[in-house]
């Protein structure tokens, strides 16, 4: 089957950007196809044909300055795989007011390293509670309050000039009640019906229930609200205002080719793909990570690839290591998925093993993932705006002696402070009494300590928690991987228990670490002797190291090494160019490691303490100590 003709579609555009665009037509035209076919085996063809002149119609749309943007991507297709990569994730109103105080605060991103900002919901949402913004109104509209759509593109522009990237979620599994086409389909109109899971009765839901977790046990129980307005249940995965979009649909998949394309014209460059496991639905199954989703993911990127390659996908699946690899892309689908995922197992498995101070369920599960596609890069995290969940697989935690579910008890435990001895000072969020599972909110400053020795004017505990403090840090960057900072962490911020007095937030303890930045404590990274000034420095610092060493790349697959020592990680790294070995004291007692754990030769030295070559004889490890050992040059 042939191509779509590119010089009816695209009659007017400049020749040599029609070469360029039919050219990445057929590139891409066989990968639209196979991922089309693979969720819509009906419609296949048909929705090739309209999706290429929908990107044809967005790429006329599309500056100067963005197809500029597309060539360089086309020059350096891997640019986010890159060591100097760091990203930033925060709220734009949290960080500085709206859209143009983001923009006037790009300095103190660069200052950090950051070339990568990702702004947590900013589109309209409903109003009242909005999950967050993650319940959008209005997709192609600002909230208020942050600016305009001109502003947006306005911030997109600046912060391009300066070398950072602009993330923005979308949110592509549910919209909020309040949107256009659930008002239309609430009122009877049964082309918007469609865009949803509709139900007369309770039949379906109940036989869909039989096999559905609960997001939300504690304020948004059950997976299906009854809507009076229209008679019918609806599929409400998250809140009971989040309406699940139905992408069986193909209406649904043009809007939202759409509209990506339309996002990608106001200068996003990466699309975080929300809660992107749930989107297709299959009785008798839980109703995640469905073979289909990854070929839309497919579809849709094939689309952005040919209107705007610039763009990016990263994949949000909160999901088990088994289920995680299939979003960078396995089998057929390798490579062509998301560009990035989440790697939720090595966040949980950080968080498991300092909780633990050993480190063998982190190894076991972390040598159980497949090799990632090469082209393909783990978004790398310790915080982010949700709460943790203990996804601690019951093998992984059976092949090194460890019951699960005691061990994602005492995870919820210790990280809730009710574990002896333990200085966390998490909030337990949405215990599920019939699984027994209980996540966590809370600040990586709080969960790790330092809340606690703050209050007790401890110097010697806050010593050792800024100590644990750095080294969670230093493990995420010297994974592997584009690593995301989470607002505050460079300050070590800790827990804003004055979330409570806002009515829209009160229900919700994720928002105890979302504080809104304290610019005076931020202007304290320049007085010597002061928390903000340590932590800033000490992440300044790796974040630097880490971006002069080619075995960061992120296209290099991390080695972790059998437990020599249980209570020291070691990850080893092989670039072309370099060999790097990380180890990483997991304990607050001084370790030691045999010297053959490095094998570099005797000019091995440590990027992150600039120490003299290492000899012979055992190798020490102070109190949670990273070394990033390469081979001198
Ligand atoms: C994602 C978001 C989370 C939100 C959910 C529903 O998991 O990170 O904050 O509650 O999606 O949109």
């Amino acid at each position: 089957m042939s191509v779509p003709n590119v010089e009816d579609l695209l009659a007017g555009e400049p020749v040599h950007d029609q070469v360029v665009f039919e050219t990445r037509l057929r590139r891409y035209w066989a990968d639209l196809l196979t991922g089309l076919t693979g969720a819509y085996p009906d419609h296949a063809v048909e929705m090739a044909y309209r999706l290429v002149e929908i990107a044809a119609r967005n790429f006329r749309e599309r500056s100067d300055d963005l197809r500029l943007l597309d060539l360089r991507r086309h020059a350096d297709p891997q640019w986010f795989q890159h060591p100097q990569m760091l990203g930033y994730a925060t709220y734009a109103d949290l960080f500085a007011g709206n859209l143009k105080g983001v923009a006037e605060k790009a300095d103190y991103l660069d200052e950090l390293g950051v070339n990568y900002l990702h702004l947590l919901p900013l589109l309209k949402p409903r109003p009242g509670e909005s999950d967050g913004g993650y319940a959008v109104m209005d997709y192609r509209a600002v909230r208020e309050d942050l600016g305009t759509i001109g502003d947006l593109r306005d911030l997109a522009t600046v912060l391009r000039s300066r070398g950072i990237s602009l993330t923005l979620d979308l949110v592509l599994n549910h919209v909020a009640a309040e949107h256009d086409w659930a008002r239309s389909a609430r009122a009877g109109d049964s082309f918007y019906r469609d865009y949803f899971h509709l139900f007369p009765d309770r039949q379906l839901p109940d036989a869909y229930e039989k096999t559905l977790p609960q997001v939300f046990p504690d304020f948004a129980p059950g997976n299906f609200t009854y809507d009076e307005e229209s008679h019918s249940w609806v599929w409400t995965t998250f809140n009971r205002w989040q309406w699940d979009l139905n992408w069986h649909n193909p209406d649904v998949f043009y809007e939202f080719a759409d509209l990506i394309l339309w996002l990608a014209n106001l200068g996003v460059e990466c699309l975080r793909l929300d809660a992107i496991a749930f989107i297709y639905k299959r009785m008798g199954t839980n109703c995640q990570n469905q073979p289909e989703v990854h070929a839309i993911t497919q579809a849709l990127r094939t689309v952005a690839r040919i209107g705007a390659p610039a763009l990016i996908f990263k994949a949000e699946a909160i999901v088990g290591p088994s289920d995680l690899a299939p979003y960078l892309g396995v089998g057929k689908h390798a490579g062509k998925v998301s560009d990035l995922a989440y790697q939720n197992s090595l966040m949980v498995q950080i968080w498991s093993t300092l909780a633990a101070k050993d480190t063998r369920l982190f190894c076991a599960a972390m040598n159980r993932f497949p090799a990632k596609p090469p082209t393909t890069v783990w978004g790398t995290y310790l915080r982010c705006h949700d709460d943790i969940g203990w996804a601690i697989d019951d093998d992984d935690a059976a092949s090194v002696g460890l019951n699960g579910y005691e061990h994602r008890r005492f995870l919820g435990d210790y990280y809730a402070g009710l574990y002896p001895m333990s200085d966390a000072r998490g909030l337990i969020f949405q215990e599920n009494l019939a699984t027994g599972d209980r996540r966590i909110s809370g600040t990586a400053a709080s969960l790790l300590g330092i809340e606690a020795a703050l209050d007790n004017s401890d110097e010697v505990h806050l010593d050792l928690a800024a100590r644990r403090y750095v080294l969670a840090h230093q493990i995420m960057l010297g994974f592997g991987g584009l690593p995301l900072i989470y607002m505050g962490d460079e300050l070590a911020l800790t827990n804003d228990y004055l979330y409570i007095d806002d009515s829209d937030h009160a229900d919700d303890n994720r928002w105890v670490h979302r504080p809104r930045m304290p610019w005076d404590k931020a202007d304290r990274r320049h007085t010597e002797g002061t928390l903000e000034h340590h932590i800033w420095h000490a992440l300044r610092h790796a974040v630097t190291v880490r971006a002069a060493l080619p075995s960061l790349d992120a296209s290099v697959e991390t080695e972790i090494f059998d437990p020599v020592n249980p209570a020291v990680l070691i990850f080893l790294r092989r670039h072309q160019s370099q060999t790097m070995v990380g180890v990483y004291n997991v304990t607050a007692e001084a370790q030691i490691l045999p010297r053959w754990v490095i094998p570099l030769g005797n000019w091995a030295w440590d990027a992150l303490t600039e120490e003299t070559p290492l000899t012979d004889g055992d190798l020490q490890l102070d109190t949670y100590q990273a070394r990033w050992f390469v081979q001198q040059a």
